[in-house]
């Protein structure tokens, strides 16, 4: 069984249900690099810092305790003591999440943090750059994608199962931007690892994508 499994690809791609089914059937542990960005862009939204102000931002991921804990089951995170599981899915923390994750000083702090929770092994992560910069020497990197149509079909229905207002062409329109500007920025940018096995999910049920991940991780 590989060790560290890194699963890489764009927003709605499924990486956080397969990470999730898959660390749970391993007993292994899942880091969801996503959500760190995530409540570095609530804090900022809560504290009414500019998207735009790098210098502030980085002094907010610095100065930001993320914890991550399995309580009952469920992945909850923790920002400086307080949970803030659903209040960072939410959409304007999602959409502030991108800008955010592209200041490569925020990414200087978050960095070390997911290679910290990663060295003891016998973990998943899923992101954007975990195969290419975080841990290229993780021994399984799969890179998860599907069409954008698939994609924003799956984000609306979880939105709307957690009984959240969604519109589809706004979800959709969202999850493009968030694509561009994931791939399209200078710090770590998203982009599939060289030797990372490329999956596509267009189509297929969550029990079909976990046969294929997991027989990556047992090859
Ligand atoms: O996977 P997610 O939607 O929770 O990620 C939130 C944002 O953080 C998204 O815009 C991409 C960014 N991100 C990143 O840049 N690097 C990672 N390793 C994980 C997420």
């Amino acid at each position: 069984m590989k060790n560290i499994i890194a699963i890489d690809g764009p927003a709605g791609a499924g990486k956080s249900t397969i990470a999730k089914s898959l660390a749970q059937e391993l007993a292994y542990l899942y880091i969801d690099t996503g959500a760190m960005y995530r409540a570095v862009a609530y804090q900022a939204l809560q504290s009414g810092v500019a998207l735009t102000d790098a210098g502030r931002l980085a002094q907010i991921a610095a100065g930001a305790q993320i914890d991550m804990r399995l309580e009952d089951g469920q992945n909850k995170i923790f920002l400086n003591g307080r949970e803030v599981t659903a209040e960072i899915r939410l959409p304007q923390v999602s959409a502030a999440a991108s800008p955010v994750s592209a200041v490569a000083a925020v990414r200087e702090q978050m960095v070390p943090k997911q290679r910290e929770l990663a060295a003891r092994g016998r973990v998943v992560l899923d992101g954007r750059d975990i195969g290419t910069v975080v841990l290229p020497q993780a021994d399984c990197k799969i890179y998860l994608t599907a069409s954008l149509d698939e994609r924003a079909e799956r984000r609306y229905k979880e939105l709307l199962t957690k009984g959240l207002p969604a519109d589809l062409a706004e979800v959709r329109r969202d999850i493009e931007e968030r694509d561009y500007r994931d791939t399209h920025r200078e710090a770590s940018p998203l982009r599939q690892a060289e030797d990372a096995v490329y999956l596509d999910t267009t189509g297929l049920s969550i029990e079909q994508v976990l046969q294929k991940v997991r027989a990556l991780a047992e090859a």
